[in-house]
């Protein structure tokens, strides 16, 4: 109700308002009415001194019977009509909209314009024109928000939903996450810009970033793309923990791997992690990085492991891991090349499970395979499952058909990818794994 949210400011944002504060003021003298009644019911009709007296025979009452019936189906079939025409008006862009793309992921917004201008977290619009955005997520489900425009929509990895609205006053409006998308969801923010059409144009128009760009050092690019791209969002510069590895002194560190192998922090491995991030997982960290083949030009790579580079007398320079350890503990038995159980391992290395299924016993984003064959395991929905070969086989094939308790539903079916026989090895594999 009153300025709990911001001044409204776009063309429906009234209408909302206003069906809101019906609702409530209705809902409220209600309320307020039936109680009182009660109350003073209760008092007027208590037992009185000590003797009981006999409750009347009371019939009803035809008239208040209607007046009761009727009243309140009115007042429902106003609230669902208004609300009906005002939600109408919401969802119906009109024909002469221009259009947004907007891009969510963990944890940020990026706008992108028909003249192929890119704006991230600040969403910059003319006042009194009707804009578009059409959306969509490259991860999980967001939410776009911008209470002054008192409008919202999810955003989704798997379609594109739209949203639109017409600001009626110049001034910056907060636009916020409304879906809890992961650690940093609340950090989710956008700048919601709205300035005069004049003042549109030539921020459109305006490419001198892209001419200062051309003349940045290389580790000057690296960070204004270490903030244009949100690699901030997952990686701080500070040493402290994100959803990714902080780049404060990670080059040249030695990083243990999700495999149990060991890999230096070089030019070769930040490329093939913009690349290919789910090749090379650091041990302890989600599998979550998208990747970012054909966003990158060669120039704009080398930048960033430039700035990385530059990164390295940043916070905790050089903490020395243990020498090389854990040599994955495999088979004993005498397994040559052609045995399932050497497919398997091979197999389980090459689909990438190892990314989220450790062989140690680490919790890694799924269940630890050391010791899994076997055991039984409490389901999401309260059952329980022992796992044998068939519960291994349908979760290679329907992962999310049985998920073992306090597990994201997070593994991607491997129907059509794995032979029969493959997932035979990969069974012994797991059996092997004691
Ligand atoms: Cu994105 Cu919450």
């Amino acid at each position: 109700m009153h300025r709990i949210l911001p001044e409204p400011v776009s063309t429906f944002a009234s209408d909302v308002d206003w069906i809101h504060n019906v609702i409530t003021y209705i809902s409220v003298f209600f309320i307020i009415g039936i109680t009182a009644v009660a109350v003073y019911f209760a008092i007027r009709y208590r037992q009185k001194g000590d003797k009981p007296h006999k409750t009347p025979h009371i019939h009803g009452d035809n008239r208040l019977e209607i007046l009761w019936t009727l009243i309140p189906t009115l007042v429902v079939i106003f609230v669902a009509t208004q609300g009906y025409l005002i939600h109408k008006e919401m969802r119906t862009p009109p024909p002469d909209a221009f259009e947004v793309n907007v891009t969510a992921q963990q944890f940020a917004w990026t706008f992108t314009y028909p003249n192929g201008k890119v704006s991230n977290g600040e969403l910059v619009l003319p006042v009194d024109k009707p804009v578009k955005l059409i959306m969509k997520s490259r991860d999980v489900i967001h939410s776009f928000f911008v209470p002054a425009m008192r409008t919202k929509q999810d955003v989704l990895p798997t379609q594109y939903t739209y949203l639109w609205f017409e600001p009626t006053k110049t001034g910056e409006y907060q636009a916020f996450c409304a879906e809890y998308c992961g650690t940093n969801h609340s950090g989710m923010l956008a700048k919601v810009k709205v300035v005069s059409q004049g003042e549109y144009d030539r921020w459109l128009n305006d490419r001198s970033d892209e001419i200062a760009k051309s003349k940045m050092s290389p580790v000057e690019l690296g960070r204004k793309l270490y903030k244009d791209k949100l690699c901030y969002t997952c990686h701080s510069i500070d040493g402290s923990r994100l959803v990714g590895p902080s780049f404060a002194g990670i080059w040249g560190k030695k990083e243990k791997l999700s495999d149990g192998s060991e890999v230096v922090v070089d030019e070769n491995y930040i490329e093939e992690s913009l690349r290919n991030p789910n090749a090379k997982v650091v041990a302890g960290y989600p599998p979550a990085m998208p990747s970012y083949e054909g966003q990158l030009s060669d120039e704009e790579i080398s930048a960033l492991i430039a700035f990385i580079k530059d990164l390295k007398e940043g916070a905790g320079g050089g903490k020395e891991k243990q020498a090389a350890k854990t040599e994955a503990k495999t088979s004993e038995a005498g397994a040559d090349a052609g045995s399932p159980l050497k497919r398997g391992e091979e197999l389980f290395k090459t689909k990438l499970c190892a990314t989220c299924h450790s062989i140690d016993g680490t919790r890694l984003v799924g269940p630890s395979m050391k010791g899994l064959y076997g055991k039984t395991e409490e389901l999401a929905d309260g059952s329980k499952v022992v796992v044998d070969d068939e519960y291994i086989k349908e979760s290679i094939l329907n992962p999310s058909a049985k998920i073992v308790k306090s597990y994201p539903p997070a593994m991607p079916s491997f129907k059509g990818q794995l032979s029969e026989e493959d997932i035979k090895s990969l069974i012994e594999y797991i059996k092997s794994l004691k």
